[in-house]
């Protein structure tokens, strides 16, 4: 196993990053990054992972969807009593990263992370596909469960009592991560990759290039 990791040695190259060619707004690059990612028909373009901790700083990470991004943040959506729901309750940060090979690119964003207005909440709920819709009232995420058949029997008498009519219910939502630091990562040759970080200071960005 050791040696057939030792031979997995990826040389990067192709592309350069410098203060000079990126934008000074941090959500700016993201959208040139990710819509250039787009353009690569990336599977699976829009995961990210999640990463959170607990009260005693223990992490945890897990791979979520990005469903909507702007100047107010990253927004994904989730059971609010699931673990990271919980960690995010006492311990309202984390961090996000996108990792897309294909392009030898990296973002990380950190910040403090709240739970969405639940009017946008309900928006992205209501045109979820009905299955999706069902499958999130009645999972409850992180729990332990006996095995697939009672979540299924679970979603059979779910739809018999609701239909295709129901509330989003009060656990399951939004949050929006809002970014006080980014990061930008191209791979470059010999490992000698670019790396721009921007942070926030009174209102306005810094950005600094760090050592690879
Ligand atoms: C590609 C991919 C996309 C996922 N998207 C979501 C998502 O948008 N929301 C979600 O709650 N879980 C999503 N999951 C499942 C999570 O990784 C995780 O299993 C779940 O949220 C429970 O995490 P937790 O126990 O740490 O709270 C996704 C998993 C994968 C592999």
């Amino acid at each position: 196993m050791k040696d057939d990791l030792n031979r997995i040695r990826h040389e990067y190259g192709n592309k350069e990053l410098s203060k000079s060619n990126v934008s000074p707004d941090p959500f700016i690059q993201f959208q040139i990054w990710f819509k250039a990612a787009l353009n690569e028909n990336i599977p699976d373009v829009n995961a990210m992972t999640l990463a959170t901790a607990n009260s005693n700083g223990r992490p945890s990470a897990r791979i979520l969807l990005l469903k909507d991004f702007n100047e107010d943040g990253f927004c994904f959506f989730t059971n609010y009593e699931s673990k990271k729901g919980n960690e995010l309750l006492i311990n309202p940060y984390g961090a996000l990263v996108f990792f897309w090979p294909e392009m030898e690119r990296q973002i990380r964003i950190e910040g403090k992370i709240a739970k969405l207005e639940s009017d946008l909440s309900d928006a992205y709920f209501y045109q979820r596909p009905i299955g999706s819709r069902i499958a999130a009232a009645v999972s409850p995420q992180s729990q332990e469960i006996t095995d697939r058949k009672s979540i299924i029997k679970k979603i059979d008498q779910f739809k018999v009592k609701n239909g295709d009519e129901f509330k989003r219910p009060d656990f399951w939502g939004g949050y929006r991560l809002i970014p006080d630091l980014f990061e930008f990562w191209q791979g470059r040759e010999n490992r000698l990759n670019d790396r721009i970080e921007y942070t926030i200071g009174q209102n306005q960005w810094k950005l600094r290039c760090l050592a690879p």
